[in-house]
């Protein structure tokens, strides 16, 4: 176990899951809605916290209900507040995040009133304690002055600086980094369409660094010091729910392989299977349940899930449906919402989560036409992907060979029932 001293924000998430994201000047209703922390350094603390690590928070905070809010919850997680600096004006950064419940993907707005973290404050922190800082990189003017502290003072310690988006004289302080964890925003925005090609031209320039380059669903890259390249691929999860956050987590698992002396092959497969698991389920509890995190990652868990929870619910009758026919839900479980859809044929239904495997969309072009013309195949409509009815087997297409998330599913007299601890959120007759 190490102790880490994380240097960022917290934030209020306000998060709005929705069907597909709207269009500009539109209106839509949430499908279910979560406030709950978050920010950069949070989040990674809160990881790091769960794989063993004592972590403290180093970030602004003010005399308000939102702020005492997330001091909570980071407390309850195992990560202590006492580092941090109090404002007497402002409030908790909030994030305004919308979550489309049909791939996982989210965007955000931000609401900023907080005075950022000055280096005066951090300069009167004993970081004798401590064997690993990590910086979240913003207000650079003073990130800058504080990054010097730390090398004047202490030019063994261990330092990572989370790269996010590109600022202005944001990297001239890479050279003061052990470990810099670039977002695919920044190497995006250096013009880069490439992670092995952004990292080696990084390098270039950095030579006596870390590097390390996520790419979301791609998966991420690590360029040594020693001038060698890896890359892990992403861990796929049976389905994507919640990808906000996942370079929070993913940076921890990095930290954490680091820590504990992993090579880079090692940290890869560590850091993609915890951020890959983090996108399978709503936010970071538990994030080690059922896992591996000691080796090179783990295998992805078996697609789609069958096993029977106890109880059911409702999602329509027989007569509902054409013969055949289909029609789509959305459902909430433990995990989050999640789009689904049942297709009859004859007196048979079968279920499947709304996810073609190929790109993970959704496969309907308008609302429940999920088959083809004359009804024998289910079809993506994104890249004309077809599946059998009875097994979501793919036959044709780009996921030839793969197969749709089967559900459990009966019919009981007419009624179909979904099983397990469900609620239906939207499409219930
Ligand atoms: P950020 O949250 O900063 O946008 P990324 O999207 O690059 O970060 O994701 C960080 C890591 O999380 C990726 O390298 C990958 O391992 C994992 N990840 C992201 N999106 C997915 C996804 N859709 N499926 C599985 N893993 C994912
Ligand atoms: C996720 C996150 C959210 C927060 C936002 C801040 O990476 O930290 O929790 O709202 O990004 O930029």
């Amino acid at each position: 176990m190490a102790r880490i001293l994380g240097i960022g924000n917290a934030t209020l998430d306000i998060i709005n899951t929705v069907d597909g994201f709207p269009a500009e000047d539109t209106e839509v209703r949430a499908l279910a809605q979560r406030i709950c922390r978050g920010g950069n350094a949070a989040n990674t603390l809160v990881v790091l916290s769960q794989l063993g690590h004592s972590c403290e928070w180093l970030g602004v905070l003010a005399d308000e209900p939102d702020a005492k809010r997330v001091v909570e919850d980071l407390r309850k997680n195992g990560v202590s507040c006492s580092p941090c600096c109090y404002s007497a004006a402002g409030k908790l950064p909030v994030s305004y995040v919308t979550l489309n419940a049909r791939n996982g993907s989210r965007s955000i707005v931000h609401y900023r009133d907080l005075p950022e973290l000055d280096a005066e404050h951090f300069s009167q922190l004993d970081l004798t304690p401590f064997d690993w800082l990590h910086f979240e990189g913003r207000n650079i003017p003073e990130l800058a002055r504080m990054l010097a502290r730390v090398r004047k003072e202490h030019p063994a310690m261990m330092v990572s600086l989370e790269v996010e988006k590109p600022r202005r004289g944001f990297d001239a302080l890479f050279p003061f980094a052990d470990l810099l964890l670039f977002a695919r925003a920044y190497a995006h925005a250096q013009g880069y369409g490439d992670a092995r090609q952004f990292l080696d031209a990084a390098a270039q320039r950095l030579p006596n660094t870390d590097l390390v380059c996520a790419w979301g669903e791609a998966g991420a890259w690590a360029r040594s010091r020693a001038g060698a390249t890896y890359m892990a691929p992403a861990w796929l999860p049976a389905r994507v729910v919640d990808t906000l956050g996942a370079g929070d987590t993913f940076n921890a698992g990095i930290i954490d392989a680091r820590m504990r002396g992993l090579d880079w092959e090692q940290a890869l497969g560590v850091a993609t299977e915890l951020s890959g698991r983090k996108c399978g389920q709503v936010g970071f509890e538990h994030l080690l349940d059922n896992s591996m995190p000691s080796g090179a990652g783990g295998a992805p868990p078996e697609s789609g899930r069958t096993a029977r929870a106890p109880g059911s619910v409702l999602l329509c009758s027989l007569d509902d449906l054409d013969d055949p026919g289909a029609r789509g839900f959305y459902i909430e479980d433990a995990s989050g919402v999640a789009a689904i859809f049942v297709v009859r044929r004859g007196d048979n239904v079968f279920g499947y989560l709304n996810q073609c495997p190929h790109m993970g969309v959704s496969l309907e072009w308008t609302p429940d036409q999920f088959l083809n013309i004359d009804g024998t195949l289910i079809q993506c409509s994104t890249h004309g992907a077809q599946f059998r009815i009875d097994d979501g087997y793919c036959v044709y297409g780009p996921c030839s060979g793969q197969a749709l998330a089967p559900l459990a599913l009966s019919v009981d007299g007419a009624e179909i029932r979904l099983h397990g601890a469900i609620r239906v959120v939207d499409g219930a007759s």
